[in-house]
C-alpha cells in the first residue's frame, strides 16, 4: 500500500515556481529520499505534504487522507522534523518531550512513559533533566526526532536530518533512522548528500529546480551511470611505455592512466579484459599489485541523469559561491 501519493504538486511564490508539478508514491514502510541541490524545492515539498503550506496546484494523499480536504486526521499519524529545531532551549529534554506529547494530544497518563521510552531509545536518558539549549547539535537533532515521535506516528518527515552535524553525530543519526526503518516506520527524508541517500533510502526521487527527474532505487539509479565495466589495475612498476602493447590485448576497452603504474580499463568483455591484463603483466614481469572492479556510484548516476556537476550538491545553504 502507498503511505503517500503525490500528484502534480505545484508551488509558486509570486511569479517564481519552487515546485513544478511533481508526482511520486511512497510505499508503506519504506525510506523515501528527496535528493536535490539546495533550492531545488525539497523543503517546500515537505511543507506542503505536512499541511504547513498550501499547494498552488495539484494534490496529495497522506495515509489515504486528501491534502485538499484538510489533513487534521492525517496529522495525528505523521511526525515532522523541520530543518531547524522547533524545541525550547529553556526546557529540559524531558520537559520538551512532555510538552510536545501534550501538543500532539497524547493522553496525560501515557506522556511520562512515552518520554522516558524515547529518551532511552535515543541515548539521551542521562541528560533528561538538562536544558535543550545546552545540548550538542547531534543531541539536539536526536531529541527533535524523538519529539516528532511522541504520538507514535506511522509516517515521519525528516528535512535534511544530518546537515550541520559532524561526521560522528551524522553517522549515529543515520543509524537511528535505520532503526526506525526496521521498526516499520515510513520515512520521507530530504537530503543533498548523495551518500546519505544511497545508504538510507529504499527509493530516491531526484529533484532539480522543482522537478522530479528520476525516481528509482539506488541500484536502479546507478544503472543510468556508465554501464561499461570499470577495472582499476596497479602494477608493481611503471608501465606507461608499454601502453601500445596493453591496448592491443584489450579489444574494445579504453585505458586511462592514473599514474605511471596505475590505470583504469573501461569497457570491453570483462573476462577477456582480465585475461589480457594477467598475460600482459606476466609477459613483462610487472608484478600485478592490485586489481579492483569499480561499481558505478550514485554520484556517477546523478551526473548522467541531471547533467549537473556533483559540486552543486556541496553548496550549503546561504554559502557564497561554491
Ligand atoms: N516563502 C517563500 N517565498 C519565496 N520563495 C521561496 C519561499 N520558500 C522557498 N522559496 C524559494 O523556493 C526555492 C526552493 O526552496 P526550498 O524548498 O527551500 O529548497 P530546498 O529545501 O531544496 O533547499 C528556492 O529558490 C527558495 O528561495
Ligand atoms: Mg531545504
Amino acid at each position: 500500500m502507498n503511505a503517500i501519493e503525490v500528484r502534480g504538486l505545484i508551488k509558486r511564490f509570486d511569479g517564481f515556481t519552487a515546485v513544478d508539478g511533481i508526482s511520486f508514491d511512497v510505499k508503506e514502510g519504506e525510506v523515501f529520499g528527496l535528493l536535490g541541490p539546495n533550492g531545488s524545492g525539497k523543503t517546500t515539498t515537505i511543507r506542503m505534504l505536512v499541511g504547513l503550506s498550501r499547494p498552488t496546484e495539484g494534490g496529495a494523499k497522506i495515509l489515504g487522507f486528501d491534502l485538499s480536504s484538510g489533513i487534521t486526521e492525517a496529522k495525528r499519524k505523521i511526525g515532522v522534523v523541520p530543518d531547524s529545531s522547533n524545541l525550547y532551549d529553556e526546557l529540559s529534554a524531558r520537559e520538551n518531550l512532555l510538552f510536545m506529547a501534550k501538543l500532539y494530544g497524547v493522553p496525560k497518563d501515557l506522556r511520562e512513559e512515552r518520554a522516558e521510552e524515547l529518551l532511552k531509545a535515543f541515548g539521551l536518558y542521562q541528560r533528561r533533566y538538562d536544558r535543550f539549549g545546552t545540548f550538542s547539535r547531534g543531541m539536539k537533532r536526536a531529541l527533535t526526532i524523538a519529539a516528532a515521535l511522541v504520538h507514535d506516528p506511522k509516517v515521519l518527515f525528516l528535512d535534511e536530518p544530518t546537515v550541520g552535524l559532524d561526521v560522528v553525530a551524522a553517522r549515529s543519526l543515520r543509524n537511528l533512522i535505520s532503526d526506525l526503518h526496521r521498526k516499520g516506520l515510513t520515512i520521507i527524508l530530504t537530503t543533498h548528500y548523495l551518500e546519505e541517500a544511497d545508504h538510507l533510502c529504499d527509493r530516491i526521487a531526484i529533484l532539480v529546480k522543482g522537478e522530479v527527474v528520476a525516481v528509482d532505487t539506488p541500484q536502479g539509479l546507478k544503472r543510468y551511470a556508465d554501464e561499461r565495466s570499470v577495472i582499476e589495475v596497479s602494477f608493481g612498476r611503471e608501465v606507461a611505455g608499454l601502453v601500445g602493447d596493453l591496448s592491443a590485448r584489450l579489444p574494445g576497452a579504453e585505458v586511462v592512466f592514473l599514474d605511471e603504474a596505475r590505470m583504469t580499463v573501461r569497457g570491453g568483455d570483462p573476462s577477456r579484459v582480465l585475461e589480457g591484463i594477467f598475460e600482459f603483466s606476466k609477459d613483462h614481469d610487472l608484478g600485478l599489485s592490485a586489481i579492483n572492479s569499480i561499481r558505478p556510484s550514485l554520484e556517477d548516476a546523478f551526473v548522467r541523469i541531471t547533467g549537473l556537476s556533483p559540486t552543486v550538491m556541496a553548496r550549503e545553504k546561504g554559502g557564497k559561491g561554491g
